[in-house]
């Protein structure tokens, strides 16, 4: 390799780990931005379903339990174990009407209620 083939080499190189980097953070953002519409998804999912008994923004107004003062997060810590109860046990009014996509976005969102605005 001459000294101009070297260079271009290195050149190439170079660029190759920019383009990287800008994929990876292009993907990251993409990530977050999904995560915050399917919160966001949640977030009216709760004000239609589940808003008339836990409270608006799940404060416990309406009789039901508390969902955004963390104890909820110490007895279902894992999205999995969340997820669970809201499919199988919540609405109480209608238990099991929940599909997965709804069920997600909504343990999203008591996340997001348990941890304070990002
Ligand atoms: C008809 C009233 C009612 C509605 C509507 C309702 N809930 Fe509940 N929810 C309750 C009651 C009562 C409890 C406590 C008894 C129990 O755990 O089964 C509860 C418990 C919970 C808990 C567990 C809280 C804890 O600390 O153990 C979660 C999580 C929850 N609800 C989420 C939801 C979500 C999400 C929705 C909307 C899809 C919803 N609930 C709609 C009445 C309701």
């Amino acid at each position: 390799m001459n000294i101009t083939q070297k260079i271009t080499a290195l050149a190439f190189a170079a660029l190759m780990v920019g383009i990287g980097s800008y994929m990876l953070t292009t993907r990251d953002l993409v990530i977050k931005a999904q995560q915050v519409s399917q919160e966001q998804a949640g977030r009216v999912l709760f004000a239609n379903l589940c808003a008339t008994c836990h409270g608006p923004g799940g404060d416990g107004s309406g009789g039901a339990p508390n969902l955004s003062d963390g104890r909820v997060l110490q007895k279902y810590p894992t999205s999995q174990a969340l997820g669970t109860f809201i499919q199988q046990r919540m609405p109480a009014s209608a238990p099991g009407t929940l599909n997965p996509d709804e069920t997600r976005d909504l343990v999203l969102y008591i996340q997001r209620l348990n941890r304070g605005p990002s």
